[in-house]
């Protein structure tokens, strides 16, 4: 790998002791970021292998997703349009069901090119098969915090809880650091408080944290008064699930004191603005979530709805529905956007060394193009990422130092193979012909 100068780039590296955005040098050396000059031409060239002209570049950290299921990819527009209970038990879940080893390695596959591409360089996943995609993500040399979704209601959750041990013996720390391990106790009504409890005694053993869906639609928060007699947030609070480490999915359908109990508890929230908007859901209270210092992140979910896994997109969506929900325009800055998708999922995945560009930190970030038309004028490159870029802006992606993304292009995934791969795979899961070939 050796050592990369980033020479003469705008950098914007979300890290409070330095100006917001300045024209420097940065030098990544094997894995880390070793040195960042806030001025251009500092930085020795002769001391490098490789020095990129930052000119008309945009460098920032890597984009953190917190909440999704990557090799939903493959299920990506075959059920659309439907609420989220009708669209689980009569689409998903029955596709799923056909879903093998294999599949799911070939579609998380195409949901790291898709990811990677689009500047997205750490994410969370809930799905199975975990060892699968956790062979894909060493492949495409992403970082990834891995979870064996648990469903508690069947014959399979006993074998699945030990699947979820399994992943985190044989997996944790794999991929040189790479990917971490947490469990997934998938929502409040699919497992019941003696597994939920089963769950905690498992991740208490290796202090792993949990993933799980809370309050995602209206229809959830009624069950859960009807079943338990408190709102879903009480419910797991009461049964002690906050004791533990936990990345709360959505958090859509929230009282004030649920919010109370989120904060005071250190809960870190996922916050899907598409896919809930697009399962028609509701809006999550995201300002008022931060005002109680609550830790949020932002997560795209699974491209089964959403469709894409584009973050920028989501904190677009973020800023724009925290803006328009309270009819407050200087609610989520564009700065404050930026943190969500960076510094704070980072916060929310318990991953200290990345989400910012720092001395010592992970070299994980990501190099916008400045030459493309919406990047023009240029007076506040921060609400440019936010409101006006596109994923196609992105030249340059690093993980762990590494250039996965070099010109816009892969450099370590066949991505026609893998596309050519996915689309034979999700016609035979879904039984439909698909308009690709
Ligand atoms: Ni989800």
């Amino acid at each position: 790998m050796g050592r990369i100068l980033f020479a003469g780039a705008w950098i914007m590296g979300l890290d409070p002791e330095r100006p917001d955005c300045f024209n420097g040098d940065l030098l990544v050396e094997d894995e880390r970021i070793v040195e960042i000059s806030e001025e251009a031409g500092k930085i020795e060239r002769r001391k490098t292998d490789r020095v990129i002209d930052g000119a008309d570049l945009l460098l920032m950290p890597g984009m953190i997703n917190t909440h999704g299921h990557a090799a939903m990819t493959l299920l990506r527009g075959y059920a659309d349009d439907l609420p989220l209970q009708k669209w689980l038990e009569e689409k998903i879940w029955p596709a799923e069901e056909k879903l093998t080893g294999d599949d799911i390695y070939w579609g998380t596959l195409l949901a790291i090119c898709e990811m990677l591409k689009g500047g997205t360089t750490t994410f969370a996943d809930m799905y199975f098969f975990m060892d699968r995609a956790a062979e894909a993500c060493v492949e495409g040399k992403i970082r990834a915090v891995l979870s064996r979704g648990l469903v508690g209601l069947n014959d399979g959750s006993n074998e699945a809880l030990q699947e979820a041990s399994a992943l985190q013996s044989e997996w944790h720390g794999g991929g040189d650091g790479r990917i971490t391990v947490t469990y997934g106790p998938h929502s409040l009504y699919t497992c019941r408080p003696e597994y939920l409890r089963r769950v905690m005694e498992e991740a208490a053993k290796t202090e792993s944290a949990l993933q799980i869906h809370v309050a995602e639609t209206a229809q959830e928060v009624e069950t859960c008064w009807h079943d338990y007699g408190s709102t879903p947030v009480e419910h797991l609070y009461r049964l002690g699930l906050f004791e533990h480490r936990v990345i709360a999915a959505h958090c859509v359908h929230i009282s004030a004191s649920d919010i109370v109990i989120l904060g005071s508890n250190k809960v870190g929230v996922a916050h899907n603005p598409g896919s809930n908007l697009k399962l028609g859901s509701g809006i999550a209270p995201l300002a008022h979530l931060l005002e109680a210092g609550v830790t949020v992140g932002l997560g795209t979910d699974g491209a089964a709805s959403n469709n894409n896994l584009d973050l920028l997109e989501e904190m677009r969506l973020a800023a724009l529905l925290a803006k328009g929900n309270d009819c407050e325009p200087t609610l989520l800055p564009a700065k404050k956007a930026l943190e969500l998708a960076t510094v704070d999922g980072a916060a929310v995945l318990g991953l200290p060394e990345i989400g910012q560009l720092k001395e010592g930190f992970k070299a994980d970030l990501i190099a916008f193009s400045l030459k493309e038309p919406q990047a023009a004028p240029l007076f506040e490159p921060a609400a440019y990422v936010v409101y006006a870029a596109a994923a196609a802006d992105i030249l340059y992606v690093l993980v762990d130092g590494e250039p996965v993304v070099e010109e816009g292009r892969l450099t370590k995934l066949d991505e026609e193979k893998i596309i050519s791969e996915c689309l034979r795979r999700a016609e035979r899961i879904t039984g439909k012909s698909n308009y690709r070939t």
